[in-house]
């Protein structure tokens, strides 16, 4: 066979591994979207109320970004639940403002919470809160789902940490508004308590530690939703809720007005270039990204259809070439870009530190792209020391106090995830594209590291599609400049 058939080969295997992959992540998506069954949907519906993303869309702004955050949080986990965990949280502009809205799905499981869901809404709770995003929570939900309790209720991060974060943020001056829709219940109801204004929906929401049902069981008193919590009530006599809204569109329309008063917009910390096309179609990071067993593309490629013009100002080009690190802008925003290139050596660990040091002198935010199967581990990079420069590169990734977004663009295996800022480095956003795969070791199978699992997993906050990233990465940093500077603090660099 000559080489060029073997290439047309390649080429058409690699093309349906890709279509394949994305279809199924379409299909994830598609159901995430969804809700719940359609006779959940037709009931909720009949009751006069609005779906959850139909919530969010009266909300929002008119052509407003959508940044979803854990979208596939929990595909496959749960029986009856779709992608998601019977919640929507998503970024989003209302009034011209950035805020976080947290929706219950009541279409589900009567929109109760499962483990997977209390950590989606503490998520987004962290994002708003690195990000001093107003929090708008939707309320319509049961509570927790009493039989993954033990997945709600003792540690942290999980149901408790939910309110914690909210009193937390509220003592630093980051807004907590609620909008009751629905019956809510326990967990449900202690979340809009928590918050400086409560709108809540007449004859639909109320709000009880114990359902009526339960107080029967309880006590063996028979009393009815409103006078046990509802919307007239709250609003009339305990002061629990603060605007009585008429229905579903009213609540939202009160919300709009509420948010027009609070204060005033945190402004761009960064002056923004007229932003420009890359040079290179975006739409082309589709068929260059790894998928499959199939190699990538060099990341000066990628680079090119991300950036401004596809203008790239290379630092040390001539070493450490398994780390490429440079300036550019993305939609106008500066940042400077990290992007793993090979096996990590001990002259690209300290390239990245010294670069990593010269943004945070500088306070330009930070772009990972993860692609690299790990440091070098021969006896030549032991004795050329990539353990301390390895160490020197984790102290910069970790203390550089700018906005860092992260990338997973290909595979990223051992520290040099880490290193790349993964998870654990406390990356503002971490975004992976469909055929990315991230694990300690790169045979780990597709199930455990692929971008669909980590999305499952809510180990990242999205799976974007590569053609898309700039937009995402744009409006990232839209929202991470709008707070203030801070300082950064390195540990002791090992010299
Ligand atoms: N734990 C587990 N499952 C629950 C649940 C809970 N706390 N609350 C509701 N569900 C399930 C129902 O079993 C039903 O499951 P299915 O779809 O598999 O049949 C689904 O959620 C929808 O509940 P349903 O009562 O049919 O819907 P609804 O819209 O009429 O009412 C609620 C929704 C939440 C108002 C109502 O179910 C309710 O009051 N639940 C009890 C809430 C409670 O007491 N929670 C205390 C938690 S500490």
């Amino acid at each position: 066979m000559d080489t060029s058939q073997a290439h047309g080969d390649e080429d058409e295997q690699r093309r349906a591994t890709r279509a394949a992959l994305m279809a199924s992540l379409q299909t994830c998506k598609d159901q995430a979207c969804l809700g719940g069954s359609e006779k959940a949907r037709k009931l909720h519906k009949s009751r006069g109320q609005l779906l959850p993303r139909e919530r969010i869309q009266a909300l929002l702004d008119n052509g407003s970004p959508f940044l979803e955050i854990g979208q596939l949080t929990a595909a496959g986990l749960y029986d009856g639940v779709p992608p998601g965990a019977t919640m929507v949280t998503a970024a989003g502009l209302v009034g011209g403002r950035w805020c976080m809205l947290i929706v219950n799905d009541p279409t589900v499981k009567g929109g109760t919470m499962f483990g997977m869901t209390t950590k989606r809404h503490v998520r987004a709770q962290l994002f708003a809160w690195q990000h001093r995003l107003p929090c708008i929570t939707m309320v319509q939900s049961g509570g927790a789902f009493l039989p993954d309790l033990e997945n709600i209720f003792p540690d942290d991060g999980q149901g408790g940490s939910i309110m914690y974060n909210q009193v937390k943020m509220s003592s630093e001056g980051i807004v907590q508004i609620a909008l009751v829709f629905g019956p809510s219940t326990a967990g449900g109801s202690y979340v809009p308590a928590l918050c400086d204004e409560v709108v809540i929906v007449r004859n639909q929401g109320a709000m009880f530690l114990g359902s009526p049902q339960l107080v029967y069981a309880a006590t063996g008193e028979v009393i009815d939703v409103e006078p046990l919590g509802g919307a007239e009530m709250h609003c009339r006599i305990s002061g629990v809720t603060d605007h009585l809204a008429e229905d579903d569109a009213d609540a939202l329309a009160i919300t709009r007005r509420i948010v027009q008063h609070l204060g005033e917009p945190p402004r761009l910390r960064w002056t923004r270039a007229a932003a420009e096309p890359p040079r290179h179609e975006p739409g082309q990071l589709n068929g260059l990204a790894r998928c499959g067993a199939h190699a990538g593309a060099d990341c000066r490629e990628i680079i090119a259809r991300l950036v401004d013009g596809s203008r790239f100002q290379e630092f040390k080009q001539l070493h450490g070439g398994t780390l490429v690190c440079g300036f550019a802008r993305i939609e106008g925003f500066e940042v400077g870009v990290v992007a793993g290139n090979g096996e990590l050596t001990a002259q690209a660990a300290a390239k990245g530190a010294h670069f990593i040091e010269l943004c945070g002198q500088r306070d330009i935010a930070l772009v990972f792209l993860a692609d690299s199967p790990g440091f070098a581990a021969s006896d030549r990079a032991g004795q050329g020391g990539v353990g301390k420069h390895g160490a020197k590169l984790l102290n910069a990734v970790a203390n550089c106090d700018v906005p860092k977004l992260t990338v997973v663009t290909g595979h990223v295996h051992g520290a040099s995830y880490h290193a790349l800022c993964g998870r654990a480095f406390k990356p503002n956003a971490l975004l992976m594209w469909p055929g990315a795969r991230a694990s300690a070791s790169p045979d780990a199978p597709d199930h455990e590291a692929g971008a669909l699992n980590w999305a499952r997993q809510l180990w990242c906050d999205a799976v974007v599609e590569p053609g898309h990233t700039r937009e995402a990465l744009a409006q990232l940093l839209d929202i991470a400049g709008r707070v203030p500077a801070r300082p950064t603090a390195y540990g002791a660099f090992r010299m």
